[in-house]
């Protein structure tokens, strides 16, 4: 079923204009696809490597901008996929499904937020962040959490970020990090000692996502998070990507699978059973 506020996904071509690295351990792709399409921040799209040696499930990569029929993604190299991805030079071909999923909520009126971001869980915050410039009120404190310096985008990042790095080495002189998992750096942050209630929207790797939910339970805040599930299709077809969740219509121990290319990659840290463990009956 498509969301009527979210456009339906559209398969197409796409040729690579650029592929090249960000920081030691991100890759930026832009492609220029066969027609030009909009996003809402947190969406994804299915990519794979068009002509003779396609992979024979595409991957699901954030959209990190959209510009007409310009698309860029952030991504690392972690497999066959992704290194088959590192090796492509402008002009070669691609095919895109997409946008896929569901976003991330914006803000009640000027509830001010929090983003915090993790390695390639850049991309859809980074694009959340982007869009605030038609809600300029918005108090919005972004942090950004990398291995080391040489890890982080510099150029990606303007000043409304902070940045954690796990180890100091490579902080370009001029650059400020703080050493430390990114959620501890929240929790010190002095912005965040007003009292008022927040939203956190969180994207990165299971522990990070874990800790950011923490993070807001133990404030009382609202906390949304984009999970990074295998994902064999990416339209609901496969049940590749099935997350357990919280069914509250059902009762306060019922549970469900629900799709994460669907229903996902954006949750309400609320309804994930893994906040909260299965009680044997
Ligand atoms: C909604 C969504 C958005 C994503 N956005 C991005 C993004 O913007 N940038 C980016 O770099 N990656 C993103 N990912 C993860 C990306 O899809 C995987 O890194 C990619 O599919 C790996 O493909 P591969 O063939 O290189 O690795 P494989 O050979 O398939 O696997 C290599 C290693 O990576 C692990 N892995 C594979 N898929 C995932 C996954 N989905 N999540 C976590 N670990 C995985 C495997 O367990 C294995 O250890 C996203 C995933 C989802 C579901
Ligand atoms: S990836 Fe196939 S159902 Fe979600």
């Amino acid at each position: 079923m498509v969301d009527p506020e979210i456009g339906p996904a559209v398969s197409c071509d796409g040729v690579v204009m650029s592929n090249e690295p960000v920081s030691s351990g991100l890759v930026r792709l832009d492609l220029e696809l066969d027609q030009p399409l909009s996003f809402q921040p947190g969406q994804f799209a299915m990519l794979n490597l068009a002509g003779a040696d396609p992979l024979v499930f595409s991957r699901p990569f954030s959209i990190f901008k959209a510009d007409g029929r310009r698309m860029s993604f952030l991504y690392r190299i972690v497999g066959r996929g992704t290194r088959a991805m590192g090796a492509l030079v402008p002009g070669d071909a691609m095919t895109f499904l997409g946008p896929l999923g569901r976003p991330f909520p914006q803000p009640e009126t000027d509830q001010p937020v929090v983003l915090i971001a993790g390695g390639v869980g850049l991309p859809p915050l980074a694009a959340w962040l982007a869009r605030r410039s038609d809600h300029p009120g918005l108090e919005i404190q972004a942090f950004f959490g990398a291995r080391d310096g040489a890890d982080v985008p510099w150029d990606l990042l303007d000043d409304r970020w902070d940045v954690s790095v796990d180890s100091l080495k490579d902080v370009p002189d001029g650059r400020r990090a703080w050493k430390g998992l990114v959620t501890d750096l929240a929790a010190t942050s002095k912005d965040l000692q007003d009292g008022r209630n927040r939203m956190v929207l969180a994207c990165g790797p299971t522990p990070l996502l874990k800790a950011a939910a923490r993070f807001a339970e133990a404030r009382g805040w609202g906390c949304w998070l984009s999970l990074e599930e295998h994902m064999g299709c990416g339209y609901g077809v496969c049940k590749g990507c099935v997350v357990p969740v919280l069914d509250p219509d059902k009762g306060p121990e019922a549970r469900r699978n629900a799709t994460c290319c669907q229903e996902g990659p954006v949750f309400n840290a609320e309804l994930l059973a893994w906040k909260r463990p299965h009680r044997s009956q």
